[in-house]
């Protein structure tokens, strides 16, 4: 059963050898490309809405560091996010690189959902624990922004809005209602080539968003931050147009807002009520392309 109550954020279960943190999957309620910086990054302005979908990462103690991967054929050697934010934490925290971490994973790969970064944040949350370092979110977030524009707000989880790179953070209390339908293709999207396509000055997609659950002490207050405008679209949607396809389809379906998550591969669509959001879902995955995950969004203590 779901349960709306805000709760601390990382969701944590101990288990026979050590605890275990869910890894989340966020999606951008609104994605705005404002400008780019000298150093090639493009300034945003984004709004993250943690999902109550996610991977699980196991820690256990062991005098060496070891990764295991159960779900996906991923590395698990250096170019694993999870190992690199391992080192870059030893190193930071000047302590042995220890630990046997286990990921269990379920989240797409290039999904936009953000699975790689949740991965990395997670794991320093996870680390800071098991080496009983102490150190709060802040002290973690030059590490995590080292790791990806996405993993600041994954130190944070809930609802959130984001400026810089996306990586400065405002964490908001509340989260979106509604139901969240995400439709997955099976190929992903790479980030660094949607924003290497960015031209200025953007074309204006405005979108009439009638919803009315979003908490009044989040996302409202936010005027700047417009809802449902994602500035990646367009360049994503002329390479892939069958994206934009799910986007109309979902908005047929009865979506109040649907849109592309970060730079895709995701689009979702946002349901006020159950029923709807599940008749959509049925309807989706009748195409064997993609697969579609009815979600919803997590509220934080703050
Ligand atoms: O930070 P991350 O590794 O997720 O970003 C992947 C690529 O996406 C970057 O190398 C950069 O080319 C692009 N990017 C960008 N502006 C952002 C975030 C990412 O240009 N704010």
């Amino acid at each position: 059963m779901f349960d709306p109550s805000p709760r601390k954020y990382p969701d944590l279960q101990e288990s026979a050898l050590g605890f275990v943190l869910r890894s989340p999957a966020k999606i951008n309620l609104s994605l705005r490309i404002v400008g780019k910086q000298d150093d090639g990054y493009h300034q945003l302005e984004t709004i993250f809405q943690e999902l109550d979908w996610a991977d699980e990462i196991e820690f256990c103690e062991s005098k060496e560091f070891n990764l295991t991967i159960q779900g996906a054929d991923l590395p698990s050697d250096g170019r694993n996010l999870i190992v690199r934010a391992a080192v870059a934490f030893a190193e930071a925290a000047m302590v042995p690189c220890r630990g046997q971490l286990n990921l269990t994973k379920v989240l797409p790969l290039q999904g936009g959902v953000g699975g790689g970064s949740s991965n990395a944040a997670i794991t320093l949350l996870g680390l800071n624990r098991l080496w009983q370092l102490n150190w709060d979110r802040h002290q973690l977030e030059p590490i995590a922004r080292k790791l990806g524009a996405d993993c600041p707000f994954f130190l944070y989880g809930g609802l959130a809005t984001a400026t810089g790179r996306g990586d400065v953070i405002e964490p908001l209390s509340g989260a979106s209602g509604g139901h969240f339908v995400l439709v997955l293709p099976t190929f992903g999207v790479e980030t660094a080539w949607a924003f290497s396509k960015v031209k200025f000055p953007l074309t204006e997609v405005e979108k009439n968003v009638i919803f009315s659950s979003l908490p009044s002490t989040g996302v409202g207050e936010k005027r700047a931050l417009k809802l449902g405008r994602n500035d990646l679209e367009n360049i994503v949607f002329q390479r892939f147009p069958e994206l934009n396809d799910i986007r109309e389809r979902l908005l047929e379906l009865g979506a109040c807002l649907s849109m592309m998550s970060g730079s895709g591969s995701t689009v979702f669509g946002l349901f006020e009520i159950d029923e709807d959001a599940q008749r959509a879902a049925h309807e989706l995955s009748k195409n064997r392309s993609v697969r579609v995950k009815v979600c919803r969004a997590i509220a934080r203590l703050r």
